[in-house]
């Protein structure tokens, strides 16, 4: 499948934008410092902390605590791991009254309530098995990114 380019240079801290690839939505967002400090924090309540389950392989390039190339920009596929429903993102702020409250906010499922922090990392005990996929992805520059 073609590889897709992204120009993030608009993006700001705490915004996301969704392009298609191979008829998926990606998501790249940018996250907040504070979106990152949390990350850390969350390891014990997360089913696969540190993205070592295979289903969706994640990259070995993003294998670590960010879950990607450069710490600020995430990229992940937008299709969760248990059926295929397209979830939500709910950022830090604006928490909703259904929303679980020992959720500080990430990407929701409305399906079957699986819920992922601001690294698409499964919290545990969700119907989901694994963190939401991370799709093969490089910089060009420090504004251009080439998903696939
Ligand atoms: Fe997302 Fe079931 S499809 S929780």
């Amino acid at each position: 499948g073609a590889a897709v380019e992204v120009d993030i240079s608009s993006l700001q801290p705490g915004e996301m934008k969704t392009v298609e690839w191979r008829g998926k939505p990606v998501w790249v967002v940018r996250r907040t410092q504070q979106q990152l400090d949390e990350l850390k924090s969350l390891d014990g309540d997360m089913a696969d902390p540190h993205s070592e389950r295979t289903a969706f392989p994640t990259p070995e390039y993003a294998k670590n605590e960010w879950r990607s190339i450069k710490p600020e920009y995430l990229v992940l596929v937008g299709i969760c791991t248990h059926l295929g429903c397209s979830p939500t993102s709910k950022f830090a702020t604006g928490a909703q009254p259904s929303l679980p409250d020992d959720w500080k906010g990430g990407f929701f499922c409305p399906c079957h309530g699986s819920t992922f922090d601001m690294a698409g990392r499964v919290f545990k005990n969700k119907p989901a098995p694994d963190n939401l996929e991370v799709p093969p992805h490089m910089y060009l520059s420090d504004t251009k990114l080439l998903i696939g």
